[in-house]
């Protein structure tokens, strides 16, 4: 998609990434949030994702279609070296390649910033991001059993891991 291009997010398309998370909020079991975040909340998370932890998105003629980050994945400084990724796809524009383009990104600034392992939480029934994780060689590490409950169901949360 030549006119495809990712950049780091900036304080201008928060807006964008949020409307982007709702729509999976309200509408789907990819995230357990049940209630939208706040713009405010929305500029914390932001704030909070220091160089070692960054939001891009992607834009596609000018537009921002998605976006992904990579976060600590534990509070504790032994972890420092793992990350826990995640990306969103405006529901308008799946099936494009923008996700795995930016899933590339996003492995690719994780070598680059010196992370060794990217871990994955999805849920269990979320088809369409297990297999873009596992076609770009994550691996299922472990499955925790009906620890979600959203849309009156339980749901499955499967861990997959990617060595860098
Ligand atoms: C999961 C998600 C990020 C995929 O993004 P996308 O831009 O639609 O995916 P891509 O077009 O880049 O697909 C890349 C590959 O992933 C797999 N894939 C993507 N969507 C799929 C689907 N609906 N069914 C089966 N495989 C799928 C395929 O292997 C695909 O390659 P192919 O099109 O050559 O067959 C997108 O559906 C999304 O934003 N979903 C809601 C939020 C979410 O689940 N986020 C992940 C939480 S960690």
């Amino acid at each position: 998609m030549t006119n495809l291009s990712i950049r780091p997010a900036t304080t201008d398309v928060l807006n964008t990434i949020n409307a982007i998370y709702t729509h999976s909020v309200l509408h789907s079991t990819a995230t357990y949030q049940t209630e939208p975040s706040t713009d405010a909340e929305r500029a914390l998370w932001f704030a909070a994702h220091g160089p070692q932890h960054p939001v891009i998105v992607a834009e596609l003629d000018g537009r921002v279609v998605g976006w992904g980050s990579l976060s600590p994945f534990h509070a504790r400084a032994a972890f420092a070296r793992t990350v826990e990724e995640s990306l969103y796809i405006h529901q308008d524009f799946h099936r494009r390649g923008i996700g795995k383009a930016i899933l590339v990104e996003l492995l690719k600034r994780a070598k680059d910033l010196g992370h060794h392992r990217v871990i994955a939480a999805i849920s269990g029934d979320q088809e369409p991001s297990l297999a873009l994780h596992e076609s770009m060689g994550f691996t299922e590490r472990g499955r925790l059993t009906e620890v979600g409950f959203k849309f009156d169901r339980w749901l499955d949360l499967v861990y997959l891991e990617y060595r860098l």
